[in-house]
């Protein structure tokens, strides 16, 4: 009756059962997993948001492929100001950074070609490949103190099907922005075996600080075709407002066939609501304060964690950037124990590394967005649990 390709085990874990269980019987559990922003305390400029989205000119629909100058406009001065020069003609709307891939992919894929991701990353790719019938590659990045691509493993998963390197700069879970001399690297192999090149920078401006020697995708003038994802969901701290972009840049040749097709595949679905669209001008004005006090909040919860971790068995992974923070325990129990036992015994949820596909062992990962009180106090309670353990 079902298609194969949603022929999925949907039956939860054993960490979501117990977590399940345990709300149940109605005992309190610290989540360290918090990803949502407005969950997390923060003071969002209520009285802005809530105008920007009563503009009278919302009640009138303009059904734009694209989407509304006025808001591709927003986006382009956005750029302007971190000086990188686009224009609104780049720019496609999307009501979501998935929706963004799933584009991009049915633009770039037949079925069963096959596109390149980072590994350890973001555990929704494997979903995004499967629902658009194409293959999913991983190329590695190896640890030794701060996180590389490894080359050698990317030119190997190169095949006469390749239709695009994805980079997620900086990635998740390991927080790690792509460098300017691997950044070139990629574009040349990308040239070489005629694909695409997809970043996702939702975690960009989230620098943990400001010496990382990161790569500047969007000012590179790459010579392959380059797509680069972004959206209000991390940038303004607004994942409920559905709003995303792609800017399409890199070869100039093939840009406007790309943005072409973009439209028909944009068309087809008019998926981004028209509220959104006219507030974005406004709302992109809040984004420093949103910005800021969310990168104050990971900057200091990293630092808690350095100190907490400090001279323990359990290991900090270096952070460049992002929400999200890797931990390597003592390497006697799997992730996966560990993670169970944490719940069981601490009513502190985390997620096991191989979640995120993390070769190294014992890895667990938590997100450096909850409040800083009770983040300090779960990881003291942690680092104590694991010392005894
Ligand atoms: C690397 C990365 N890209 C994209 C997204 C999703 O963004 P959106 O909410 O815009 O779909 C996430 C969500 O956590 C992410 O981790």
């Amino acid at each position: 009756m079902f298609s194969s390709r949603t022929d999925w085990n949907t039956t939860p874990n054993r960490l979501s059962s117990l977590a399940a269980e345990k709300r149940l019987r109605g005992e309190s559990i610290i989540d360290l997993t918090e990803s949502n922003p407005t969950q997390c305390e923060f003071s969002y400029p209520s009285k802005e948001i809530l105008s920007a989205l009563t503009e009278p000119s919302i009640v009138s629909y303009q059904p734009e492929p694209r989407g509304l100058l006025s808001a591709r406009k927003a986006i382009a001065e956005y750029y302007a100001v971190h000086g990188i020069a686009i224009t609104p003609e780049q720019i496609i709307l999307t009501s979501s950074t998935s929706e963004a891939y799933s584009f991009l992919f049915k633009l770039l894929c037949n079925v069963g070609d096959e596109i390149v991701v980072p590994q350890p990353s973001y555990p929704l790719f494997e979903y995004l490949c499967q629902l658009n019938d194409i293959t999913l590659r991983q190329y590695r990045l190896a640890y030794d103190g701060e996180w590389h691509i490894d080359f050698a493993s990317l030119q190997a998963q190169f095949s006469h099907r390749t239709r695009a390197i994805v980079l997620v700069h900086p990635n998740n879970p390991t927080g790690s922005y792509l460098k300017q001399n691997e950044f070139d690297q990629i574009c040349s192999l990308a040239s070489e075996h005629h694909s695409s090149l997809i970043a996702d920078e939702v975690f960009g401006p989230y620098d943990m600080s400001p010496d990382v020697h990161c790569a500047n995708i969007l000012t590179s003038q790459s010579f392959v075709p380059l797509f680069s994802l972004n959206g209000i969901s991390k940038l303004l701290g607004l994942p409920q407002l559905k709003l995303s972009w792609i800017v399409v840049d890199g070869n100039l040749q093939q840009r406007d066939e790309a943005l072409n097709r973009l439209d028909i595949i944009a068309d087809t679905f008019l998926s981004v609501n028209t509220p959104v669209q006219v507030a974005l001008p406004k709302l992109l004005r809040c984004s420093s304060d949103i910005g800021n006090q969310i990168r104050l909040r990971i900057q200091t919860n990293y630092r808690l964690l350095q100190k907490v971790f400090a001279d323990s068995s359990t290991s900090v992974l270096r952070v460049e950037g992002g929400w999200y923070s890797i931990l390597q325990l003592p390497q006697k129990y799997s992730d996966d124990y560990w993670a169970e036992e944490i719940l069981t015994h601490q009513n502190i949820l985390i997620q096991p590394g191989h979640f995120f596909d993390m070769e190294q062992k014992s890895c667990i990962v938590i997100s450096l967005l909850s409040v800083s009180d009770l983040f300090d106090d779960a990881l003291l309670r942690l680092q104590r649990f694991i010392e005894e353990k």
